[in-house]
């Protein structure tokens, strides 16, 4: 399946009839498992529907660094984003891509 960055949009948790998706380095992971998470009040709820592959890197929740955005990241803030790639390959489904 490929995304829209504007279609992913939808799938945020908002409406509790569609799964939540997140996506890392533009891959969209199937979130709903971690519904306390990402779902309406859930601690990450900014992530869902949106590439959180910058706020991973840097370990943030502010709204301005939840994009796709890799630029000018430390060595450091990449190694973490890894991490957290390899935590949701062994967590959650992969269903698509996120497209221009
Ligand atoms: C005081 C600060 C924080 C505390 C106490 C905290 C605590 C936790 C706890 C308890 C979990 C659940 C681990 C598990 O059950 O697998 C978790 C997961 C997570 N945290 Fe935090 N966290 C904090 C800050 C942050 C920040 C700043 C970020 C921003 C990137 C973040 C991102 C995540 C993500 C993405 C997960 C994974 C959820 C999942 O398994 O899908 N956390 N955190």
């Amino acid at each position: 399946m490929e995304l829209t960055s504007d279609q992913l949009k939808q799938y945020d948790g908002t409406d509790p009839s569609k799964p939540i998706y997140l996506a890392v380095k533009g891959r969209i992971f199937d979130v709903t498992t971690g519904k306390s998470f990402y779902g309406p009040g859930g601690a990450y709820a900014m992530f869902s529907g949106k590439d959180a592959s910058r706020a991973l890197a840097k370990m943030s929740k502010n709204e301005e660094d939840v994009c796709a955005s890799l630029d000018a990241l430390s060595d450091k803030e990449i190694g973490v984003l890894n991490d957290w790639e390899k935590k949701f390959e062994a967590k959650y489904p992969i269903v698509g891509r996120v497209v221009p």
